[in-house]
């Protein structure tokens, strides 16, 4: 498994690399990285290159991209997310906010910014690699999302309401697996994450490296996944309902310094 992702990952970083002016310095880096089997920092390594590469109808690199920070600022942005965004006037996470700079600074859409590089669903999209890079830059910053705006308290809210909230098929909500200690589904402890001690080491890991399917994989892709699992309807990507759940699972965690991109079962 992990051989035929690292080929994959061969080939993107090889593509990504290619022309850009540190092509050569980037293969010397993947090549060491290769040999000390990381693969979360191939993903970020390839971030970097898709974040500076120009695309699009406008050909803009990301370079620009104000994460709340202001243009351009990466460290401890992350850490900071999810936060009101006056431009938009709406709160955002780190792939709500990516997905509206590819498609205002570089033109592009929805679809095409989003869509599966190297064709199926199972493979990652531009997303995972640039949120590997970015949130790498928080490494050692305190989770610290915005809660000062009323938007902010208002997707708090209502990401609490919506983990206690019973629907779909079976009447579930996300405590009727993360509400009790102890639980387990086959091989998974099951967190119980309206709980600081419970949240506090696992969002501060995400996005993270799955080591049983040998991908990386984004906060959203968890949170609409176990809304798969509640069978609900999945939440199209940047809704109102995952940036409000990543909002309140990242308060509960606030406090806790930032230590992803992480490795995950
Ligand atoms: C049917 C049971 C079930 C429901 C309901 C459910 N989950 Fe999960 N969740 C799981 C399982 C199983 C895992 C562990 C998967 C693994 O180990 O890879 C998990 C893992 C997670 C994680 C990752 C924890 C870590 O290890 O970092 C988060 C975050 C999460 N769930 C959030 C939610 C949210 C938010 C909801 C409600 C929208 C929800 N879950 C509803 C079964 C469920």
């Amino acid at each position: 498994m992990l051989v035929s992702g690292r080929s994959v990952l061969l080939t993107a970083a090889l593509t990504l690399a290619a022309g850009s002016a540190a092509a050569q310095s980037q293969f010397e880096k993947y090549q060491k990285m290769v040999a000390e089997g990381s693969p979360v920092e191939l993903f970020e390594l390839v971030g970097e290159g898709l974040w500076k590469k120009p695309q699009g109808p406008k050909n803009a690199s990301l370079e620009q991209c104000d994460l709340g920070l202001g243009a351009g600022v990466l460290q401890g942005a992350y850490a900071r997310l999810p936060r009101y965004f006056r431009d938009v006037d709406r709160v955002m996470d780190l792939e709500t906010r990516m997905l509206h700079c590819m498609m205002t600074l570089q033109g592009r859409s929805l679809e095409e910014a989003t869509k599966r590089l190297f064709g199926n669903a199972d493979k990652p999209s531009e997303m995972e690699y640039l949120s590997a890079y970015v949130a790498g830059q928080s490494r050692g910053h305190a989770m610290a999302p915005g809660q000062s705006h009323p938007r902010e308290q208002a997707a708090y809210e209502l990401g609490r309401k919506l983990y206690f909230y019973r629907t779909g098929l079976w009447d579930f909500s996300c405590a009727s697996c993360h509400g009790e200690e102890g639980k387990r589904i086959r091989m998974s402890e099951l967190p119980v994450l309206y709980k600081p001690e419970a949240a506090r080491p696992l969002i501060a890991t995400w996005p993270a490296y799955r080591v049983s399917n040998s991908t990386f994989k984004t906060m959203q892709w968890r949170i609409n996944n176990c809304f798969r699992q509640m069978r609900t309807p999945e939440p199209v990507f940047g809704s109102e309902v995952v940036n409000a759940m990543n909002m309140f699972l990242t308060v509960t965690a606030q406090g806790e310094p930032y230590r992803g991109p992480g490795t995950k079962r």
